[in-house]
């Protein structure tokens, strides 16, 4: 175990990770041999209640990932003298504590203290954008063990902002060992899912400061975006990143992509350079699209990953263990 880590440290750190090798197919067989079936039918319910939540779940496994790797450190609670990740600014709008939670109850009433909060969140993110298509769309490798920090500090230093350009963009995946690949793949996942006017508000009413339009924008998208965003302090207004098909998972993103559709800055960066147009071009096609979102989210699945006797197994998804 020390010899891995010592390894890990000195082969991988010029990269600032090390990822998941400790994972397993079924970590919980032997302990919890229900647990994968308890996560897959709760989360099952919860969707049918809800169109949105595999958005919500999705984009919660997302930012536990990219801070403090996947720990799921994103499900903490600030306490009195803690502001937690969940409390930075971009958490605008994240939701689906409640449902981890509620799923978390279940399964420590089978099995108390063995399944992390981390692998509850990952496979109830797969299992919820799995929902509409009758199958689990990628393999979630478990064995994840909980963090017991969580700041907003790390939270706003961590997340990308739909502001940030291409270059930008690629060095925060790059920083969780994600290709520019994974990053034109992922964006894909805002095809499911609202976004604040605020956070776009800019490219239709002032973009450079001259009360001017994102030229990069679709004018007839602009058009029917400033109907809904009518000004720019409108910060409770929300659009659907997908028009009119927002809770299907599908390749849509790519091709309103291609038309200069993309809502955020961060999703128009996208087009900026040829190798990532052209990888969007190709994942227009929708089996290439599934086929590649499965194998970049396994990839964000293990971002630095703490495994064996690192972390704890919470008791309650929100607080760290006493
Ligand atoms: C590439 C960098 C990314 C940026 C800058 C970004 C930014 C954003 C922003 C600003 C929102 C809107 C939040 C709101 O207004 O409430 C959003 C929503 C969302 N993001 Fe991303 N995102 C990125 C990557 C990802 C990735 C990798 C995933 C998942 C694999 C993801 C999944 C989602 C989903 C599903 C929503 C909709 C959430 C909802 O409906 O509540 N995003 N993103
Ligand atoms: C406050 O922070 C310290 C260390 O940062 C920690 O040991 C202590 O338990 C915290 N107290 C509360 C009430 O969270
Ligand atoms: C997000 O953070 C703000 C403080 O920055 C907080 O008031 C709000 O409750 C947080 N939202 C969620 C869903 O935790
Ligand atoms: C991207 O943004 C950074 C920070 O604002 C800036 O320094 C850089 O020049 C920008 N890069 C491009 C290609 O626009
Ligand atoms: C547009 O941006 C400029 C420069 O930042 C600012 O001075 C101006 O007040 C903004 N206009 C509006 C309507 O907010």
């Amino acid at each position: 175990m020390k010899f891995r880590i010592l390894l890990c440290v000195v082969l991988l750190g010029f990269l600032g990770v090390c990822q998941g090798g400790d994972l397993k197919k079924k970590f919980y067989r032997d302990s919890c041999p229900e647990a994968e079936d308890i996560i897959k039918s709760k989360t099952q319910q919860h969707v049918s209640d809800n169109p949105n939540l595999p958005a919500k779940l999705i984009r919660l496994h997302f930012h536990d990932c990219f801070v403090r790797g996947c720990d799921g450190s994103v499900l903490l609670s600030s306490t009195s003298n803690n502001s937690a990740e969940r409390d930075a600014i971009p958490n605008l709008s994240l939701a689906g504590f409640d449902v981890i939670d509620d799923i978390k109850s279940a399964v420590e009433a089978k099995c108390p203290k063995t399944v992390s909060c981390a692998d509850i969140l990952t496979l109830a993110t797969r299992d919820a954008v799995s929902v509409q298509f009758n199958k689990p769309m990628w393999e979630v490798l478990t064995g994840r063990r909980d963090g017991t920090v969580s700041t907003s500090g790390e939270a706003l230093a961590n997340i990308p902002t739909p502001f940030f350009n291409l270059t930008q963009l690629r060095q925060s995946f790059a920083s969780k060992g994600l290709t520019l690949h994974d990053l034109v793949v992922l964006s894909g996942a805002h095809t499911i899912g609202v976004g604040h006017c605020n956070l776009f508000s800019n490219r239709l009413y002032n973009f450079t400061g001259k009360g001017d339009q994102d030229p990069s924008l679709n004018s007839n998208y602009a058009a029917f975006l400033k109907t809904k965003c009518t000004s720019l302090s409108d910060t409770t207004t929300t659009v659907e990143m997908d028009p009119g098909s927002s809770t299907k998972f599908n390749s849509d993103y790519y091709s309103n992509l291609l038309q200069n559709k993309g809502l955020f800055q961060s999703d128009a960066a996208l087009l900026k350079l040829d190798q990532s147009a052209d990888i969007a071009g190709e994942l227009v096609d929708e089996d290439k699209f599934l086929t590649e979102f499965a194998e970049s989210m396994k990839r964000m699945g293990k971002i630095e990953v703490l495994t064996g006797s690192d972390g704890e197994i919470r008791k309650k998804c929100s607080v760290v263990n006493s």
